[in-house]
């Protein structure tokens, strides 16, 4: 009852903000078709808007639906970034519409992952997909799930990537550092996918600035290493890598859609292997994750030595509610203000011919 009222809702705000993205963009083909496959589902899940729960039959229909729904989703990023490619080729991206398109995505892949999140919960709750292997998970959910494991087992995936690639891969140091309740293995409850997610992206970059650094190293490459803390507030896991680090003026860049320094890997069907990076991807989609339980995910870079990235989790579960996107006036103001003008002086971009700089106001 919960699920067959929420779904639309949530499809609803994120159709009509996509609706105020620029016109040249809508009309870009990936665009249009995500927007078909948003409006069946729509109009699929308001058939059971007024059939009653209580029959079994329409119980089973729903569950089979959402399982349709979610399968005619599970391409919406990699099209939806196709789509903005596309545009971009064709149109070039000025400040304005550069930071619309990141203020949505960031809205739309976050609603996303709410609708899949109840989607996956709903299934394995009440369908027959639920896992023996993880008896006491509660739909997606870890009650009691083991930071340090995911950490180790994100790590070992990343590693058989990265050796793929580089036939070599950094080792892994993780140090664990409970201030709550000294001496215990650090739990939260948490989806422990999102986390994997996140941990994945980490160790991929931090692993691929490693060997990038320290091919040529005789003494072998520097490990990444791990941390993991418990405070009252806060869960935070520290990824430390000697990969050379990225200049602070570039960090806010890392976080750009599309904003990637390796070259782009190829999207056909065929394509030999998983990309190790490439799409730009990486750290804006872990970062909606981590603030999606109300965390954050931030980077911290020394440039010519390594990069630090950190993901805080909230510590109490009570504390990890859904961060969701809403559809609203200031959001629609949004998308007609952009970014204002620069408010600081900034004399390296004054432009030295003052007759320019009066036209340009
Ligand atoms: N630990 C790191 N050290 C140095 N540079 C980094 C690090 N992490 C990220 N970067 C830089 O940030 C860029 C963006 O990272 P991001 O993970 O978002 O995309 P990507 O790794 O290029 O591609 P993918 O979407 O496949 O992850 C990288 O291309 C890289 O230049
Ligand atoms: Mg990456």
């Amino acid at each position: 009852m919960f699920l067959r009222k929420e779904l639309p809702v949530r499809l609803a705000n994120t159709m009509r903000e996509v609706n105020l993205l620029p016109e040249k963009l809508l009309s870009q083909p990936s665009v249009k078709l995500v927007q078909k496959w948003y409006m069946q589902s729509f109009l699929e899940l308001l058939e059971y808007e007024n059939r009653k729960p209580e029959d079994s039959r329409n119980l089973n229909d729903f569950l089979d639906i959402l399982i349709d729904i979610r399968n005619r989703h599970n391409d919406v990023v990699p099209t939806m970034a196709q789509g903005v490619v596309e545009y971009k080729e064709k149109f070039g991206f000025d400040p304005f519409v550069s930071s619309n398109i990141q203020y949505f995505l960031d809205r739309f892949y976050t609603n996303r992952i709410s609708f899949r999140m109840l989607i996956n919960q709903h299934t394995l709750l009440f369908g027959n997909d639920t896992n023996p292997l993880h008896p006491k998970h509660i739909g997606s959910i870890d009650p009691t799930c083991n930071v340090a494991d995911v950490v180790k087992d994100a790590y070992e995936t990343a590693k058989m990537l990265c050796e793929q690639y580089y036939l070599s891969a950094p080792g892994l140091k993780v140090e664990e550092f409970n201030a709550k309740t000294p001496e215990t293995p650090i739990q939260a409850v948490y989806v422990p996918s999102h986390l994997f997610h996140m941990l994945f992206e980490l160790f991929k970059n931090s692993m691929r600035a490693t060997v990038e650094m320290h091919e040529k190293n005789k003494d072998g490459l520097p490990p990444v290493k791990a941390k993991v803390t418990l405070g009252k507030e806060d869960l935070s896991i520290k990824i430390s890598d000697r990969g050379g680090g990225v200049p602070l003026r570039k960090i806010d860049r890392l976080f750009n859609y599309m904003y990637s320094t390796a070259p782009t890997p190829s999207l056909e069907p065929g394509a030999r292997v998983v990309p190790l990076a490439g799409f730009g991807y990486g750290l804006p989609i872990s970062r909606l994750y981590a603030r999606y339980f109300q965390g954050d995910l931030k980077l911290y870079s020394m440039e010519g030595v390594g990069t630090d990235a950190v993901i805080y989790l909230k510590a109490l579960s009570s504390e990890s509610f859904e961060r969701l996107p809403v559809f609203n006036k200031s959001a629609w103001r949004h998308y007609q203000t952009g970014p204002g003008a620069d408010d600081w002086s900034n004399p390296s971009r004054e432009p030295r011919d003052a007759s320019k700089f009066k036209a340009k106001r």
